[in-house]
């Protein structure tokens, strides 16, 4: 094995202790950041004079070169190195020679890893905002293109006022733009410089970490050389986002899978975001929505798990937080892949629009818009909602719908009224009128859908 240590020790390591102490399999990833991290170090080192103007140019020339070997893959990424740090820094003395050994004056692994990781975290937060903002656009367009499309809304899965499925779509654009923001918060935390911290303790060099912090385009530096070696809170700040995330598109997907299943048929999904069965020749499965809303389940795991890891440790390092990594890893790998498919699994689905309208015109959707009806002739809401519970009873007994109740049954029903129910009640309990109606800041008229969209179009051009 190729250790960076090794000199206290008289004994060689044991197989099976290199193998399961060694990171390379997962933290290779990170090379090209641990490559940065160094050359902005050596640079700084150089700068203060801890090295010669020309041992910084042999080592930054040196990482330079190994970077492009790995990227062509003249250097492997596998082999007996105990992790990503120990690879780059063994090619680099076989590369120049002892001076290579300069490199790590005034660092520890510690602070490294932690810096590394903090690089690769920040490129990967905009990689997914970047996602994020397509989701968003595309949401936007089918808000816009669904805007009239009537359908029933639902509490407690029962039907209850009419909305367009363009509102229904808009409501994950606004779960996920609190998801974008939170990011940006996020990204305040992230994009602290752990590097200087050392081992733990800081060091007795002259290093200037705000010289390497605006090199790297940190906003601020660790104050506490503790705390920036034991922090690992931006990367569960992140994993709580990601989970965040999950759930919203977990409930996005349980929502598609039950509006393509026969009994809904509210929408059908592409062939190519669908599956077949082996078995069964006329099945069409949603499987992209139905691993999205598994996935969820080990975003979540990948949080606890983080929170386990960290409850009990002492600071600052521990060797226990080699295992932030992988969860991390597969976070990010799915989430990314998870932002990448849905939007053209939406853009692609085929809503179904007569059969949301006829859903809309069953079930009493209309019923609040007639109880509205009666408050605004002067009924109190109270008894207006009452005598509305009457009617749908009545209703349900006809099986019949508000719609096709006669203005005569309506004044057989409610005697006391005098002429209450005139012509104006059919227009109100159209469900596309009580769409229309439903103006107020937010609500699904689709005027009002509009004017949030293009409020929304501003803010994401911006
Ligand atoms: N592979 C290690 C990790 O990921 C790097 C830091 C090692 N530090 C140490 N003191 N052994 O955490």
């Amino acid at each position: 094995m190729m250790k960076l240590w090794g000199g206290r020790f008289s004994k060689q390591t044991h197989k099976l202790m290199e193998e399961f102490n060694s990171s390379l399999s997962f933290d290779k990833r990170l090379y090209s950041y641990d490559i940065k991290g160094s050359i902005a170090h050596v640079k700084m080192l150089s700068r203060t004079g801890v090295l010669s103007k020309s041992e910084a140019e042999t080592i930054i020339k040196g990482l330079q070169e190994i970077k492009e070997e790995i990227d062509e893959g003249i250097i492997s990424l596998e082999g007996r190195y105990e992790d990503i740090h120990s690879l780059v820094e063994k090619n680099l003395i076989d590369k120049v020679g002892a001076v290579g050994g300069k490199l790590h004056t005034a660092r520890s692994r510690n602070d490294q890893v932690a810096l590394d990781t903090r690089l690769y975290l920040r490129d990967e937060i905009f990689n997914i905002q970047e996602l994020l903002i397509i989701f968003l656009k595309t949401l936007l367009e089918l808000g816009e293109k669904y805007k009239k499309v009537v359908m029933p809304g639902y509490t407690h899965l029962q039907r209850a006022q009419p909305v367009s499925m363009g509102h229904h779509l808009l409501a994950y654009y606004f779960k996920l733009k609190r998801d974008y923001d939170r990011l940006n918060d996020n990204m305040k935390r992230v994009n602290v410089l752990p590097l200087g911290c050392g081992a733990l303790a800081g060091t007795t060099f002259p290093i200037d970490r705000e010289w390497v912090a605006r090199e790297l385009g940190f906003e601020k530096i660790a104050l506490n050389s503790i705390d920036g070696v034991s922090d690992r809170d931006y990367i569960i700040e992140f994993m709580g986002i990601a989970a965040s995330i999950m759930v919203h598109l977990s409930r996005f997907s349980a929502e598609l899978i039950l509006w393509s299943s026969s009994e809904f048929s509210f929408i059908e999904l592409d062939d190519s975001f669908t599956t077949g069965s082996s078995i069964m020749p006329q099945k069409k499965n949603p499987d992209v929505a139905e691993l999205v809303r598994g996935k969820s389940g080990r975003i979540f795991g990948n949080l606890v798990q983080l929170l386990s890891l960290l409850k009990g440790l002492p600071l600052a390092y521990n060797k226990d937080m080699q295992e932030d990594k992988e969860a991390l890893f597969d976070t990010i790998d799915n989430l990314k892949i998870i932002l990448e498919i849905f939007p053209p699994m939406l853009k692609t689905m085929k809503v179904n629009k007569d059969r949301l309208y006829r859903a809309a015109n069953r079930g009493f959707v209309n019923a609040t818009d007639l109880a509205d009806y009666l408050a605004r002739k002067g009924v109190p809401f109270r008894e207006a909602h009452g005598m509305v519970g009457k009617a749908v009873l009545y209703a349900l007994e006809k099986d019949k719908e508000l719609n096709q109740i006669t203005i005569e049954e309506w004044n057989q029903l409610f005697p006391d009224y005098g002429d209450i129910f005139d012509k104006g009640l059919s227009e109100i309990l159209d469900v596309n009128t009580s769409l229309n109606n439903r103006k107020s800041s937010g609500g699904p008229a689709p005027e009002e859908v509009e004017r949030v969209i293009s409020i929304e179009r501003e803010w994401i051009e911006s």
